[in-house]
């Protein structure tokens, strides 16, 4: 397999910097606030949503300064999704990124406040962002499709049907339906970001409408493998923590054998899904294998 790092320098530079220049300032009141938004933000994550974006840009065509905005408004609303994820009332989790979950580094009201700013400023960005060179109903059709990727028939509908399902057997069906929504929508939504920046057709919105949606799914069974099979210090979160609280996923119901089955059959489902994308798609490929192969 590619190395991730060396495949995506350039595309994680730009993000680290868009991400920090549409931050507030942390000396800039209110400076608790803002310090506790940064710090969840930046220095830290695979940045696989921007990658994406930035690879699906790049097979369409897509130039990346036209891409910064759209791939920061995602990354924003991740790291809001995390920062509730980790709450005490949620996951519980004290390590993140390698680093103090947010409502441990600071306090908890902070991190809900946290959170709760980071997801406006995501939209202000595809609102405002002067730097995306696309048609005012491309900025329209991301938005919406963001509000959809989170809310309550997407992301966050997806955590209430996660914490629903602590302690509890759901069979196959379910599991991959909360699986799109508390983390396969998102995935989709930047895969789509791309598609609408490229004013891309019918067919190229279906074919990857598809593609997304199998590396969802298969992103989500790679994490809960990694909460077995991983190393804390790896994926910077404390390993075997789904088992301790008894979370239903994909290694727990049905077995690791037949989570690494089922996450190679969705990456085989996905590359065929592209496989008419010609030389332009092999970082978008490299980008798909390194979501079912990564140990981070
Ligand atoms: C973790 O996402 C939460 C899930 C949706 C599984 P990532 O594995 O992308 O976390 P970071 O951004 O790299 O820390
Ligand atoms: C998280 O799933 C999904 C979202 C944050 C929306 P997990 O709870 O498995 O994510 P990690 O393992 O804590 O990163
Ligand atoms: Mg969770
Ligand atoms: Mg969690
Ligand atoms: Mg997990």
């Amino acid at each position: 397999m590619m190395d991730y790092t060396t495949l995506t320098t350039e595309w994680l530079e730009r993000i680290e910097s868009k991400l920090d220049s549409v931050l507030p300032p942390a000396d800039t009141p209110p400076a608790r606030l803002h310090a506790a938004m940064r710090y969840s933000v930046l220095g830290g994550g695979k940045r696989i949503r921007p990658v994406l974006i930035y690879a699906t840009g790049s097979a369409l065509g897509v130039s990346a300064g036209t891409l910064d905005g759209p791939a920061a408004a995602i990354e924003l609303m991740h790291a809001f999704s995390l920062i509730h994820d980790d709450l005490p009332a949620m996951d519980d989790d004290q390590l993140r990124r390698g680093k103090a979950t947010t409502h441990v580094e600071f306090d908890e009201a902070t991190a809900i406040l946290a959170a709760d700013a980071l997801q406006p400023l995501a939209f202000r960005i595809l609102a405002t962002d002067s730097a995306m060179e696309c048609q005012p109903e491309a900025r329209l059709q991301m938005i919406n499709l963001l509000s959809e990727a989170c809310g309550s028939k997407g992301m966050t509908g997806g955590q209430s049907i996660d914490l629903g399902a602590e302690g509890r057997k759901l069979d196959q069906q379910e599991l991959e339906n909360m699986y799109r929504l508390k983390t396969g929508r998102l995935l989709h939504a930047s895969i789509l970001f791309a598609a609408y920046c490229a004013h891309a057709n019918g067919d190229i919105l279906n074919t990857l409408d598809r593609f997304a949606d199998n590396l969802g799914l298969a992103f989500q069974i790679r994490d809960d493998i990694l909460d077995i099979d991983g190393e804390t210090q790896t994926i910077g979160k404390q390993q075997g923590a789904d088992l301790e609280r008894g979370k239903a996923t994909w290694p727990a119901l049905f077995g690791m054998e037949a989570a690494k089955q089922k996450s190679n059959e969705l990456l085989d489902d996905a590359l065929t899904q592209i496989a008419g994308f010609g030389p332009a798609a092999e970082p978008l490929r490299q980008v798909a294998r390194f979501i079912v192969q990564r140990e981070l």
